[in-house]
């Protein structure tokens, strides 16, 4: 009975140990940098606990008084992608978020801190969730390259604002004010409004022609902005960007580029 007893308290204390030890297995990889969690743990209760909480859940001292919420990461669900809507991200989508903060949100850029330190915080981030052991994230999406932005393809963009409802959450004329917009929520239920695309290319996931290409492909995940990546062609989501880029450019000239009525 006895030697049973001890033999079941070791087996214990070894899977314990061995669960601790996993968690802080967790390792990342961005080009030849390889991440590990046991560093990313203190460099996490220095930098992101006030708002990510100690146990990574959203709830930090500061989360009541931020809007947006910050990220529970125990969700593993993750707004900036490369993957497909559902997908877990690539541990460099990780990397970029944290390099450079998520703008209109209370989140930094973490640039200051070393490219090795940013790594290990993304390893450290991915032990939260148990979804990082026992999945692979999906394909990376392939940007093909921009076409020319011509005015023609922005028209077409237009059109397609019109057509896929972008407009229902975004407004008409893309400030923000469509008709749904002020009864979304994300996936915590907390209200969340469409950006304002008439006020500068100032997105949450990268300022770049590229990274809005991406977006409307890979959706922002845990809130309303879906994934149109089986609703529209490359090309098409191409003349989407070059829309909401005239939607700036021309608020600042008070100018509204309009789709053509059909049949004219
Ligand atoms: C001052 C508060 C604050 C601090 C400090 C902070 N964050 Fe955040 N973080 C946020 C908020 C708020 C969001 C959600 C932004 C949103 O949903 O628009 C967020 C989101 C994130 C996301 C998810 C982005 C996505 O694609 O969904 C990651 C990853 C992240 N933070 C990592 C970190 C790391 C690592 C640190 C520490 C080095 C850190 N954060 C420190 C407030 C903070
Ligand atoms: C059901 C409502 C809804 C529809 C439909 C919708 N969006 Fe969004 N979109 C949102 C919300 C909400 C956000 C803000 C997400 C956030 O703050 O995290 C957003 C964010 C965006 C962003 C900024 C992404 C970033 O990185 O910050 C762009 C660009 C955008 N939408 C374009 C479009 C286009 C183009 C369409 C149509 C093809 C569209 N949206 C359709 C609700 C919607």
């Amino acid at each position: 009975m006895r030697t049973k007893n001890i033999s079941t308290n070791c087996v214990v204390l070894l899977a314990l140990l061995f669960s601790s030890v996993t968690s802080f297995a967790q390792q990342s990889h961005i080009g030849k940098l390889t991440g590990n969690a046991k560093q990313g743990k203190a460099l996490y209760r220095r930098y992101c606990i006030f708002c990510h909480g100690p146990y990574g859940d959203g709830t930090g001292e500061n989360a009541p008084y931020m809007d947006p919420k910050p990220r529970d990461f125990t969700k593993a669900t993750f707004k900036c992608r490369s993957t497909p809507s559902g997908s877990l991200p690539l541990d460099s989508d990780l990397y970029d978020t944290i390099s450079r903060g998520v703008h209109s949100s209370g989140m930094p850029s973490w640039r200051p801190l070393t490219r090795q330190q940013r790594a290990d915080l993304v390893a450290y981030v991915k032990s939260f969730s148990s979804r990082f052991e026992e999945e692979k994230p999906g394909a990376a999406l392939e940007i093909p390259p921009a076409p020319p932005n011509s005015a023609e393809s922005a028209k077409h963009g237009a059109e397609l604002f019109e057509s896929m409802n972008c407009w229902s959450c975004h407004g008409k004329e893309g400030r923000g004010n469509g008709p749904n917009a002020r009864t979304l929520t994300d996936s915590k239920g907390y209200p969340i409004v469409p950006p304002d695309l008439t006020s500068g290319m100032h997105f949450k996931c990268g300022d770049s022609d590229q990274a809005m290409f991406r977006d409307l492909m890979t959706g922002l995940d845990g809130t309303p902005m879906p994934s149109f990546s089986d609703a529209v062609k490359p090309a098409e989501a191409w003349d989407l960007v070059h829309y909401v880029e005239t939607l700036h450019l021309n608020a600042k000239k008070g100018i509204l580029v309009k789709a053509e009525p059909k049949g004219e």
